[in-house]
């Protein structure tokens, strides 16, 4: 059966490719940005009806996290809007191991729609399409937590589970756990891009204030060098998020996607080539 699916944040890292697959398999995709029209924003929540007008089931990324304040409010005017346009299903994307997103998907859960929650690590592509792009382009990555052991998972693993459990009603109510097949320090991580690369990309730790100082020098907004130091101390510093899940293969019945193989293929697409003024 085709199903009419509105994928919020479909240019962005999981909805673009999680908007690929589902128009691959037959469906009719809208994509809900601040771009697209009928508009999407997160930030306007007389946006959301229409985006939703029609449709059958939906992918929700909010953004920047739901962390953030406002999350809680959107995600409540999001739920009750699909109710009433009719919508079967929705699909939350979450963060592992945030308390405050946590509360996000109770809202999902308990708003009356079928629903799947899908709980992800850190992204690999955080460093290829994300805010961690340009330290690789310049060759050094500083950031805090040196310690921390992330299981870095890639957002075609998280797309591909999300554009199952999105048509499969069997997943109806469950949480899945997204992550990669191991763990990685940042260190670990700089090493393996240096050695897909053949370039040197250093890893430079430093303090989550020093990390948060360098984002407000940078002029970024207060709300984004907050959210970044939660995610810091509050995600990656709490060792219950440092654990490996094997719901991708769960779900796909294949093995995650291994960070070697991710740095593989964005060297084949020369996302790394560029320098910093393109
Ligand atoms: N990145 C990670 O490591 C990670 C890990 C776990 C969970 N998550 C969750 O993933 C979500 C965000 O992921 P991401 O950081 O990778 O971003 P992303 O999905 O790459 O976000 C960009 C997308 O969001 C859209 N967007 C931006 N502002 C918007 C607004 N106000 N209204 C509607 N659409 C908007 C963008 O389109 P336009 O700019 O055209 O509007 C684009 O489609 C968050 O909910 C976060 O909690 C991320």
């Amino acid at each position: 059966m085709k199903h009419n699916i509105l994928v919020i944040g479909g240019t962005g890292k999981t909805g673009r490719r999680v908007a690929e697959n589902l128009t691959a398999s037959g469906h009719n995709v809208r994509i809900g940005t601040r771009r697209t029209t009928p508009t999407f924003d997160w930030e306007d929540h007389s946006t959301f009806a229409p985006a939703l007008k029609g449709i059958d089931r939906a992918y929700i990324v909010y953004y920047p996290d739901l962390a953030v304040p406002g999350a809680k409010e959107a995600i409540t005017a999001l739920t009750e809007a699909a109710l009433k346009e009719g919508l079967e299903k929705v699909v939350l994307l979450s963060g592992k191991g945030e308390a405050e997103a946590e509360a996000c998907e109770e809202i999902v859960a308990n708003s009356g729609l079928n629903y799947t929650l899908v709980r992800a690590s850190w992204f690999n592509q955080n460093f290829s399409e994300g805010a961690f792009r340009d330290s690789i382009l310049a060759g050094q990555v500083a950031l805090p937590m040196p310690e921390a052991e992330i299981p870095f998972v890639d957002a075609s693993d998280i797309a591909d589970v999300v554009s199952k459990v999105l048509i499969d009603d069997s997943y109806n109510g469950e949480t899945i756990t997204v992550t990669g097949p191991r763990k990685m320090t940042f260190k670990a991580l700089a090493e393996a891009i240096s050695a897909g690369t053949g370039r040197t990309i250093q890893y430079v730790p430093i303090s989550i204030e020093a990390f948060k100082e360098g984002m407000k020098a940078a002029g970024l907004p207060d709300s984004y060098v907050w959210l970044f130091g939660y995610l810091f101390k509050e995600v990656l510093g709490n060792p219950e998020n440092q654990t490996v899940s094997n719901d991708v293969e769960r779900v796909l019945g294949r093995k995650a996607t291994d960070f070697s193989e991710f740095v593989a293929n964005t060297v084949a697409e020369g996302t790394w080539n560029q320098s910093l003024a393109d």
